[in-house]
């Protein structure tokens, strides 16, 4: 991009959401109104939404996914970063790029849609545009009992960030959801590659309903919510994964120093599990009882059923009261 180009983003940047005087940026940037006008329309054909208007100038509304500007906050956990407008499934993609690459770590692969979404136990995870979706490329030096760790990680740094961010009732839901209200706003799917005492990768898929529309939640009748649909305010991608992938790095630093106590604890005080009349789909049984508190040595839920305490380590876990 030209410099005057970037000059007049960086002026519509810092007043996003409110219209600058053409006049005003003409003058700070020593060029004519007709100039600016130009590049105003040069920035719409770019992907940015700048809208216009002859009394009032010009307002920037929505900037387009901007990689560069996720890259430069220096995350641990994201050195490169392959990105997508529409794709089928980030997890597909972040496995090419990994058989292409074996050497990669630390790569996140996104899209802003997908055709083929996947959720967990072989569901479909619906994908639209106004969603963040992405697989995280990671070589964790961990034993493969601790993969779990990376599922608690993740939904309470999303938790957190809805909370702290947009003031929404974020809770965790086991084993790998983020509710809002009782609906699903995101979702969680980790895959592993692992040997005896080893780790070779893991990918982990998240699906996080953003900018999606509540009408299409009740089109296609899933329990579902979005940032949007609760709060009415439409979220900047870049913005929303720069604070969520710093929490991510809290978190995940945490682990790094031996505290999987303190998340797992954090997890709990977040759940809408715990305490709650659960039903567990295993892929042997159905287990009902009391979800009674998780293990953070192992992660496994702990239900109290009228044939005493069991654990259990994976299934589809249904809210019942
Ligand atoms: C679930 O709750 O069933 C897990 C859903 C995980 C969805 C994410 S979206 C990004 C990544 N790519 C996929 O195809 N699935 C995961």
């Amino acid at each position: 991009m030209k410099n005057k180009t970037l000059k007049v983003l960086e002026i519509l940047k810092q007043n996003f959401n409110n219209f600058v005087s053409g006049e005003n940026i003409a003058k700070l940037l020593k060029i004519s109104r007709v100039g600016v006008y130009k590049i105003i329309n040069k920035l719409n054909e770019e992907g940015y939404k700048i809208i216009k208007n002859k009394r009032l100038g010009y307002k920037l509304v929505y900037k387009p996914f901007s990689p560069e500007e996720i890259l430069k906050q220096n995350f641990s956990l994201v050195k490169k970063i392959y990105y997508y407008k529409t794709i089928t499934s980030t997890m597909d993609v972040a496995k090419e790029v990994l058989s292409s690459q074996p050497q990669i770590d630390k790569v996140l692969v996104i899209a802003e849609q997908q055709t083929e979404g996947k959720g967990r136990i072989q569901r479909k995870w619906f994908s639209p545009e106004g969603g963040v979706y992405f697989s995280l490329i990671l070589k964790p030096q961990i034993e493969p009992n601790k993969v779990f760790m990376l599922n608690y990680i993740l939904s309470v740094a999303i938790a957190e960030v809805l909370r702290k961010k947009y003031f929404l009732n974020a809770t965790t839901k086991w084993p790998n959801d983020v509710l809002v209200n009782d609906k699903k706003i995101c979702g969680i799917l980790i895959e592993a590659d692992s040997e005896i005492d080893k780790v070779n990768w893991c990918i982990i898929g998240v699906g996080i309903n953003v900018n999606i529309k509540k009408e299409f939640f009740i089109n296609h009748n899933l329990q579902a919510t979005s940032i949007l649909a609760e709060t009415k305010l439409s979220c900047v991608l870049t913005k929303f994964l720069i604070d969520l992938f710093k929490e991510i790095d809290k978190w995940y630093q945490m682990f790094v120093q031996n505290k999987q106590k303190i998340i797992v604890e954090k997890w709990i005080k977040l759940s809408s599990t715990i305490g709650k009349e659960v039903e567990i789909i295993t892929f042997n049984e159905k287990i009902k009882g009391i979800a009674e508190k998780v293990v953070p040595e192992t992660g496994a839920l702990v239900v109290k059923t009228k044939s005493g305490l069991k654990e259990i380590f994976s299934g589809d876990c249904i809210h019942l009261r």
